[in-house]
């Protein structure tokens, strides 16, 4: 596999978007060809559950499954075969998500989202991003942000203690695997935050 797989991480109201769609144009200035996704979801049969996941009563299991079987779908159609064709991949959100939400947010067992990654993204080699791009932003900063926004999803309803769990669980993904990371501090202005994601990609050796 020769492409380049990043990835979008953050609370909800951390501000990914706008970051992503700037990098995406950043790379495409260069002549890459990008593969824009997102987790849950990026294949009909993932946004199904997205649809699912994040509007449907379920216990933690049902969900850690779903998003899971999303992914699984999401690699097989859209991240391995981009990679193949030397593309590079920017997904808004994968495995960390997982971790910070179902793990941290929801206090579902560590242990075995582990055995889960590694069924999902196992093969020859452990699909990892190679950047994992971390708008790190306090709970209470982002909570005001979502004040403001469309009508809360499931996550998006829940109340700032289970983001200060969810940030948790980035941070302990973060302290696990902290060369694949690049922390970024989301609490400033939008601008600052750009060219900090600039340098973070630069300094992989991803962007002159
Ligand atoms: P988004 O609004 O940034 O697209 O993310 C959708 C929501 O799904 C967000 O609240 C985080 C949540 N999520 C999980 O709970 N587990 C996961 O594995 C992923 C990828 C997202």
């Amino acid at each position: 596999m020769s492409g380049t797989f990043i990835s979008f991480e953050g609370i909800d109201g951390a501000g990914k978007s706008t970051h992503i769609e700037a990098l995406s144009a950043a790379f495409v200035a260069q002549g890459r060809v990008v593969t824009r996704t997102r987790e849950p979801g990026g294949t009909p049969l993932a946004e199904r559950l997205r649809t699912m996941v994040l509007n449907d009563a379920m216990d933690p299991m049902t969900e850690a499954l779903l998003v899971f079987a999303a992914r699984r779908d999401h690699i097989v159609q859209v991240i391995r075969p981009a990679l193949a064709r030397d593309e590079l991949v920017l997904c808004d959100r994968f495995t960390d998500a997982t971790f910070a939400y179902q793990g941290g947010g929801r206090g579902f067992d560590w242990a075995l989202l582990s055995t889960l990654e590694q069924w999902v993204q196992g093969g020859d080699t452990l699909l990892q991003p190679a950047l994992t791009i971390w708008f790190d932003l306090p709970p209470a900063v982002a909570a005001a942000r979502l004040t403001s926004a469309r009508v809360p999803d499931r996550f998006e309803a829940q109340p700032q203690a289970f983001f200060e769990q969810v940030a948790a669980g980035y941070g302990r993904r973060f302290a696990a695997d902290a060369q694949r990371f690049a922390r970024i501090d989301a609490n400033q202005t939008p601008e600052q935050v750009w060219l900090d994601v600039l340098a973070a990609v630069r300094q992989k050796g991803l962007l002159p």
